[in-house]
């Protein structure tokens, strides 16, 4: 493995952290966005899913690439099935980030690029993260600065894992042939609903948050109001059906099996991004 790597969604939670530790490790890393724009000292490379005549320039050079579908999106295979194509018939080793439980169903889009990854002859690692903690300095802010998160969470409980986690397991997963072949489900070390979770929050930022378990319709109604698209509101109520259900309070050790460390409690997550939870 001489060649660059490739990093999709370098200006993003996952990507940004991911191109700072390749880079700390003396790889070569090209930090794609459709800006283009050089992240953590990175070359920056222009790339755009919408956008095919992109994937070449992109590409050149790069022999692994970590392969996301931006937030935002409900077009997962769509955008992904031909950068997967692209990648094998360069035969680029991929690392793609998918979700916890997208093995649950051949029909979760997901699953379905996962499937087009597995035979395509190309060397490949699958990561499927469950929920960030970082969506509470991200998606929740909002919530936070008005001291409540309102979620359709019920009282499941979820292991957090924090973005800077899955970004060193991509590291492992990159810089190795190890791993080749197989899938991880990336969670963190603890399982916790969202009342623990808030509790978390206000004890280490010294501010009220409380949490509300709110229907699919009130969240809706808020994420709609705060600007977000409504069939993008409903996907997102959708998938805290997984977290009432309890299936997301499911631990692994697979980060601690890709890194050699455990990963980050949520006490150290907030500890560590107090100012941007304020
Ligand atoms: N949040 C969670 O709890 C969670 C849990 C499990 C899995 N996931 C998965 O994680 C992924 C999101 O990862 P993230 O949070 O690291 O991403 P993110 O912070 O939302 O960043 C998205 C990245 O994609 C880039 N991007 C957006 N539109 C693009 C386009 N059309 N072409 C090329 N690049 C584009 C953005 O850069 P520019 O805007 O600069 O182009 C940015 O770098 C999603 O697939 C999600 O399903 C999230």
């Amino acid at each position: 493995m001489s060649g660059k790597i490739l990093v999709l969604g370098a200006t993003g939670n996952v990507g940004r952290p991911l191109v700072g530790a390749l880079l700390s490790r003396g790889e070569r890393v090209k930090a794609a966005s459709r800006s283009g724009a050089v992240v953590a000292g990175a070359e920056g490379a222009v790339f755009d899913f919408e956008d095919p005549s992109t994937f070449d320039a992109a590409f050149s050079g790069v022999d692994r690439a970590f392969v996301l579908a931006p937030t935002g999106s409900l077009a997962i295979t769509e955008r992904l099935l031909p950068v997967i194509a692209a990648a094998a018939a360069r035969k680029m080793k991929v690392v793609f980030m998918s979700v916890l439980g997208a093995d649950a169903d051949d029909a979760i889009p997901y699953r379905q690029v996962e499937l087009a990854l597995e035979p395509s002859g190309t060397p490949y690692v699958i990561l499927r993260p469950n929920w960030f903690a970082d969506n509470f300095h991200t998606f929740w802010k909002a919530g936070l600065a008005h001291g409540q998160i309102a979620l359709p969470a019920g009282t499941g409980k979820t292991s957090f894992i924090d973005a800077r986690d899955i970004a060193e397991s991509a590291v492992a997963a990159l810089t190795t042939d190890r791993f080749d072949g197989r899938a991880f489900n990336l969670t963190g070390p603890q399982a916790l609903d969202y009342g623990e979770a808030a509790a978390i929050l206000s004890a280490v930022t010294g501010k009220p948050i409380a949490y509300a378990a709110v229907d699919d319709d009130t969240f809706v109604g808020i994420l709609t109001r705060a600007g977000v698209p409504e069939a993008y509101a409903r996907f997102l109520a959708s998938i805290f059906h997984p977290v009432r259900e309890g299936w997301t309070a499911a631990l692994a050790a697979d980060v601690e099996a890709l890194t050699g460390h455990a990963p980050r409690t949520l006490k150290t997550y907030a500890q560590d991004h107090a100012a941007e939870l304020k």
